[in-house]
């Protein structure tokens, strides 16, 4: 279904209004040169679109697409034995690069900057590098973590796109065309308490479109109306601007438990048995787009912004003294 839902055209891909424009232009000079398009990195939170693109720039430029993911490359032969096996211009879309192992990465550094493979034969004194000619192809990386790519290998991309949340109306958009391909009739009203709650992300939006078409299908006549929706929601314990569970228990934990922060992110893991990676990638992103929580050097803190959602007073919290060298 998920691929369904999924655009297959940049035309169709709403949203992300920038990431469109610059690659529009990139692929028709690549396209009207008859060259590969210069390697592009993906980044940003999960859901938002990064798998999609690389789908729609092979679409659109009319070329193969081999898919593979930083952990599933173990061993420099794995990623060779991929490389040799492209055909000039084809797409090598690597998601998760970020978990590429370091040796691993040093085969890729000549292969995307000069189309070569260099291969060591024997051993000793006598061994001999042999440098192997590769076809030009286009590598797309995508990650969740941009902070966690070595320096050499952000460099080696021509282009650098970050995906953003969407807003309200380009979720409400990606929603009406949900609908439509899953021949859900949903009102003008649900559309919006939907897109409320969707975190400004598509994944989301798709996911809680179709919680509510079941919903409506048992409760109520098939049509997601206003009231329809929100009763759904609420029944999912996603709250009017769609923080579920673990949020809350992510905040609560900072509030309560260590009165506001700053509290480091493995001991908030820690207290609501989460995965701090899971934390990090999936609920942190939002939270901050909410200006809900704050980085800080000594960890999370939870802002007045936050107090207020959850009902709370944000009584200023005292800075702990300073302590005196003598
Ligand atoms: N701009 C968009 N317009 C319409 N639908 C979209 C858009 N972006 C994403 N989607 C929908 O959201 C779903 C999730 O997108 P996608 O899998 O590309 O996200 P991702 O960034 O690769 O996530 P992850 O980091 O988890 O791999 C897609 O299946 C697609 O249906
Ligand atoms: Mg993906």
């Amino acid at each position: 279904m998920d691929t369904n839902l999924r655009p297959h055209h940049l035309e169709e891909f709403v949203g992300q209004d920038k990431i469109k424009g610059n690659l529009n232009i990139a692929l028709t000079a690549a396209k009207g040169r008859g060259e590969a398009l210069d390697h592009i990195l993906l980044y940003g939170p999960p859901g938002l679109g990064k798998t999609t693109l690389a789908h729609i720039i092979a679409v659109e430029m009319g070329v193969s697409i081999r898919v593979t993911s930083g952990p599933a490359i173990e061993r420099t032969g794995d990623l060779a034995a991929i490389l040799t096996n492209l055909h000039p211009q084809d797409i090598l879309f690597i998601d998760e690069i970020h978990r590429l192992s370091r040796a691993v990465e040093e085969v890729l550094y000549p292969a995307m900057e000069d189309f070569a493979l260099d291969i060591i034969i024997g051993k000793g004194p006598g061994a001999r590098s042999l440098r192997l000619n590769l076809p030009n192809f286009t590598l797309i990386g995508a990650t969740t973590r941009f902070a966690m790519l070595s320096p050499p290998l952000r460099d080696r991309f021509g282009a650098v796109y970050r995906l953003d949340f969407y807003d309200r109306a380009a979720i409400e958009s990606i929603l009406k065309r949900s609908a439509g391909i899953l021949q859900i009739e949903a009102e003008d009203g649900g559309v919006v308490e939907i897109a409320r709650r969707a975190r400004g992300t598509p994944r989301v939006a798709n996911r809680l479109l179709k919680q509510v078409r079941d919903y409506a299908q048992v409760m109520a006549d098939s049509i997601a109306t206003e009231p329809v929706a929100v009763d759904a929601l609420a029944k999912l314990e996603v709250d009017p601007i769609g923080l579920d569970e673990v949020d809350h228990k992510v905040l609560h934990t900072i509030i309560d438990k260590f009165n506001g922060g700053p509290v480091g992110l493995e001991t908030i893991a820690a207290a609501i048995s989460e995965e701090s990676d899971t934390i990090m990638d999936v609920y942190e992103p939002y939270l901050l787009q909410l200006a809900f929580l704050e980085r800080t050097p000594r960890g999370r803190l939870a802002t007045r912004l936050a107090y207020e959602h959850l009902g709370l007073t944000y009584a200023k919290r005292e800075r702990p003294p300073q302590r005196s060298l003598w």
